[in-house]
């Protein structure tokens, strides 16, 4: 069993590979936790949205580690911010979960028709009441992320972030707010080994592209990362990114992608 590394956000250790479990049910959800945690992943990302949070709870279960071990993240549907569904609905997480608190629990994406204030302000009361350690947005532009951090103690951001997407404002943001910044889809979903850039780098240290693209994210500060994956190779390939390193000419290569693949940060603000 391998020891992921941590990162160190507002003075709270959180690893910097989780597995992402969006598509993931039943049995096979469950064995992927299970799995995962075996290996020695300890940061795993669920959602109200993706509907598996109890085969998360039991993959969990089945592998008997301490909760305290694990960094667990869920998020709250961008339909029920309104301030009693926020409370509902991490109750009915907590539950499902088997757990008694979440580490973090992010807004999964804005809607224009709830005032950010009313799930922050709730995402706060669970805070004080200790169901919940920290709090986050997922898919917010720069703009309302700022408004987020003026009104509430914001500890992440998770949004769409690879080699084939610049997100360099939203990062910069996270690193000078000293928050964590979660890439989520860090593989684009397996378009990154569609690249020959990428796949160049790769056959150069002996690695994949999935691994290239892993170790490219988690080198920028602040950046972690949470790959979904249920196949136990991909999902020991996906920690085994720390025996090589990426150097200057390698970070060229990826960086100057061509211009028509790097695509530019979607309007995160449009629901
Ligand atoms: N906040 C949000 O709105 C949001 C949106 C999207 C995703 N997410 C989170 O981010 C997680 C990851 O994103 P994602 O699932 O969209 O995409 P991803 O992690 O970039 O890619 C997943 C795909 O890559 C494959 N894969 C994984 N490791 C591989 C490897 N080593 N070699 C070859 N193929 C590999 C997986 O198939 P196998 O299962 O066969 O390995 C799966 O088809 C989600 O599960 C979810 O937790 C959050």
């Amino acid at each position: 069993m391998s020891k992921i590394p941590t990162k160190v956000i507002q003075d709270t250790t959180v690893p910097v590979i989780g597995l992402g479990t969006y598509e993931l049910e039943g049995d096979e959800c469950r064995e992927a936790v299970s799995e995962a945690i075996h290996l020695g992943y300890r940061h795993i990302d669920t959602a109200r949205m993706y509907e598996n949070e109890e085969d998360v709870g039991l993959g969990i279960l089945d592998t008997g580690i301490v909760r305290d071990d694990l960094f667990l993240t869920s998020k709250v549907w961008w339909e029920d911010l309104d301030e009693k569904t926020v409370i509902n609905e991490i109750e009915a997480s907590l539950e499902a979960l088997r757990t008694d608190y979440l580490d973090l629990v992010l807004i999964h994406w804005p809607n224009p028709d709830i005032p950010l204030y009313e799930p922050l302000g709730a995402l706060e009361m669970l805070q004080e009441s200790e169901l919940i350690r920290y709090f986050g947005v997922s898919n917010f532009s720069a703009d309302l992320l700022t408004e987020a951090i003026q009104i509430a103690s914001i500890f992440s951001i998770q949004v769409e972030y690879h080699p084939l997407l610049d997100q360099t404002e939203i990062l910069q943001m996270a690193q000078r707010h000293d928050l964590l910044m979660t890439s989520y889809s860090p593989l684009a979903r397996g378009d990154v080994a569609k690249y020959d850039a990428i796949r160049e780098v790769a056959k150069r240290h002996g690695k994949t592209p999935y691994q290239v693209a892993l170790r490219w994210l988690i080198d920028q500060p602040k950046v972690a990362v949470i790959p979904k994956s249920s196949d136990p190779t991909h999902l020991r390939e996906n920690i085994e990114i720390f025996d090589f390193e990426l150097d200057g000419d390698d970070l060229a290569k990826i960086a100057n992608l061509p211009g028509d693949v790097k695509k530019v940060n979607p309007d995160f603000a449009t629901v």
